[in-house]
């Protein structure tokens, strides 16, 4: 009977339709050697950045709990990781500092044996090759947890500027290669390439946090690197989630004032300016799939609810496809593991 019924089925089919199709996208679909001579984007080691929080103290090897996999680490046990990281093939660390104090100004930020400067040190020593970014803000550094100066209740942006180019100065005179301003003051590339020059550091690129967004999506980092603002939040400063033709006069600005490359940030739910970006300008992309979009993943797949290495793989690609040329990304070490299994 229902034999019958296929027959009739198939045959109705082969009679109503004159031509099959002659397109089948489908033909290079079929095996895994045919996907991968048509696929468009992939991933490799080289596309990643790797965040490190440093801490003060000797043989400190903490997970962070709204992070898992990611380690307050001390200097001392950075060799280590900076070996491994080499290893994988992984070009670029992002370094970021807890520091010993905070105060008003934020002073550990730009002190020459400041947990950041001791980090940059180490890392140049144990490995001169990885590329050391540093992300150059002030809100672990300061007491009330903004991004700048506080005068009078509100963020005094071209006081700011100072503070800002004195930071990326000690990180350049310490060995980094890059320096990232994240704290989104009006001016702040202009006035780091400014200082940087003054101080004879022609050579050390500024990574542009040009399209950073006032995100929510920042949670977990604020747990790992104590920063939460003590009062009110960033919107004064960073910019408006709603906004695409903003994140476009931020990225102009940056270009104008001399950065070297730019960045977009969150990377997931940005991916529409990301591809803004990429299709309106020529310098070097970055992405950052920041702290919330990293710790969903851990949740979910934590319950088992998604399939960490397949949604992480397909999140990085998708980033890429939109764009990206340097993501920035807590999985960026267990990316280039599985990266590496997927190859065989
Ligand atoms: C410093 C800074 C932040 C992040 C990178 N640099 C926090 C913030 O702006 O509040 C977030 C990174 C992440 O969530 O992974 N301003």
């Amino acid at each position: 009977m229902l034999e019958q019924k296929i027959q009739i089925a198939s045959s109705a089919v082969t009679q109503s339709t004159p031509h099959l199709p002659r397109v089948r996208p489908r033909r290079t679909r079929r095996t895994e050697n045919l996907r991968a001579l048509v696929r468009e984007t992939e991933l490799n080691a080289r596309d990643f950045v790797y965040p490190l929080f440093i801490v003060h103290g000797s043989n400190v090897r903490e997970e962070i709990t709204s992070m898992p996999g990611v380690y307050h680490i001390s200097p001392d046990v950075l060799p280590r990781e900076i070996e491994e990281i080499s290893e994988l093939g992984i070009p670029a660390v992002l370094l970021f500092g807890l520091p010993a104090y905070k105060d008003e100004f934020g002073s550990e930020d730009y002190d020459d044996h400041g947990i950041v400067q001791e980090a940059i040190r180490v890392c140049k020593r144990v490995d001169p090759e990885t590329i050391v970014m540093t992300d150059v803000c002030m809100c672990q550094y300061t007491s009330h947890g903004h991004c700048g100066i506080v005068r009078n209740g509100a963020i005094d942006n071209d006081e700011t500027l100072k503070y800002l180019g004195m930071t990326a100065v000690s990180h350049a005179a310490a060995g980094a290669d890059i320096v990232a301003p994240s704290a989104m003051m009006d001016g702040q590339v202009g006035a780091i390439r400014a200082a940087l020059d003054a101080q004879g550091f022609t050579d050390t690129a500024i990574l542009a946090y040009a399209a950073k967004f006032a995100s929510s999506f920042y949670g977990p980092f604020r747990e790992a690197a104590d920063s939460p603002p003590q009062f009110g939040d960033r919107r004064q400063y960073q910019m408006d989630t709603a906004n695409a033709r903003d994140a476009l006069r931020e990225v102009a600005l940056d270009v104008e004032e001399g950065a070297d490359m730019v960045m977009v940030k969150p990377a997931l739910a940005y991916l529409d300016i990301i591809r803004r970006v990429r299709d309106a300008y020529d310098l070097p992309l970055a992405a950052y799939n920041v702290s919330g979009e990293y710790s969903m993943v851990k949740a979910a797949a934590h319950n088992g609810w998604l399939d960490e290495q397949k949604v992480t793989l397909e999140i990085l690609t998708a980033v890429k496809r939109a764009g990206a040329d340097v993501i920035l990304t807590y999985h960026a070490k267990d990316a280039v593991r599985w990266l590496k299994q997927v190859e065989r």
